[in-house]
């Protein structure tokens, strides 16, 4: 198989990895035969799963434009995947001109396409961590630079912590990120669930073991383990709801059943 410029040589190219199956979803091109061949396979079980991250995408581009509206300057993206369109920064930057803006992930191919994609962008970069290392990932210079933790930050957990799990102690993560933000910030979160999902769960098993086999586990919680990331927030209206209803822009329209999987919310803290 022939290694593209921006695959970097640390990486095995033979293995699917979570960041491009996403890529893939989203109709990128940073993505390879094994990566795709993960996602149709997912997709046999769960043919709607491109809408359900799309509309993890409109979600997020809508509680950046929040986060913006409620003076916040400064964001910080853990587990961020390729760039694709409607990125954090661009969001963020269209709303504030001069926000500041840090992807992190632990991922090589994301890190380095985001690097390329940020050329020339001195108010957003990358980190390489892993959020089950909060301070690590907060140590690192890369990030000092652009965030200061004394004033509010948005921190985006999109579609990352259903990839972590228990043993590996999210929820201890999620405080030690929420202990190191200063008062006012915000905790902008998706998580997958079998609650929503418009097939029988025992169906979208079959999706969820494609992650197994990959080794690389997707961790469906409930509502209410979803809830509980959000401990020492208040949060904002309406909640913890289906991605579709969190402020919607514009009237409901034809949403597909699928963009109901899951759960999205907004939490402040005090
Ligand atoms: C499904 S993608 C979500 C991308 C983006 N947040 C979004 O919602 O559009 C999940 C990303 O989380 C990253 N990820 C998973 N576990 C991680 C960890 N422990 N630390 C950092 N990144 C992680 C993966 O590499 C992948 O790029």
């Amino acid at each position: 198989m022939e290694r593209p410029a921006w695959a970097p040589r640390s990486i095995d190219i033979s293995v699917p990895s979570v960041s491009r199956i996403y890529d893939y979803y989203l109709g990128g091109s940073h993505n390879f035969e094994v990566d795709r061949e993960a996602a149709r396979r997912s997709m046999e079980f769960l043919p709607g799963l491109p809408k359900i991250m799309q509309a993890n995408r409109a979600f997020m581009r809508r509680a950046v434009r929040f986060a913006a509206g409620q003076g916040i300057t400064q964001f910080l993206d853990v587990g961020s995947g390729i760039p694709t369109f409607g990125n954090v920064h661009e969001v963020a930057q269209g709303a504030v001109p001069g926000a500041r803006v840090v992807y992190v992930d632990h991922d090589p191919v994301a890190v380095a396409h985001s690097q390329a994609f940020l050329t020339g962008n001195d108010d957003a970069d990358v980190v390489a961590a892993d959020l089950r290392k909060p301070r690590e990932m907060l140590a690192s210079p890369r990030l000092e630079r652009l965030i200061d933790l004394n004033r509010p930050v948005a921190l985006l957990l999109v579609a990352i912590l259903h990839f972590v799990e228990d043993a590996d102690d999210p929820y201890g993560a999620v405080a030690e990120l929420r202990d190191a933000l200063a008062p006012g910030s915000l905790l902008i979160l998706t998580h997958a669930s079998y609650e929503g999902i418009p097939v029988p769960a025992e169906r979208a098993e079959g999706a969820v073991d494609v992650y197994k086999d990959i080794r690389n586990p997707l961790i469906m919680r409930s509502r209410d383990e979803i809830a509980r990331f959000f401990e020492g927030y208040d949060m904002v209206e309406p909640g913890l709801v289906p991605m579709p209803h969190w402020r919607p822009e514009s009237a409901p329209q034809d949403e597909d059943p699928y963009a109901f999987s899951g759960f999205a919310g907004v939490g402040r803290t005090a």
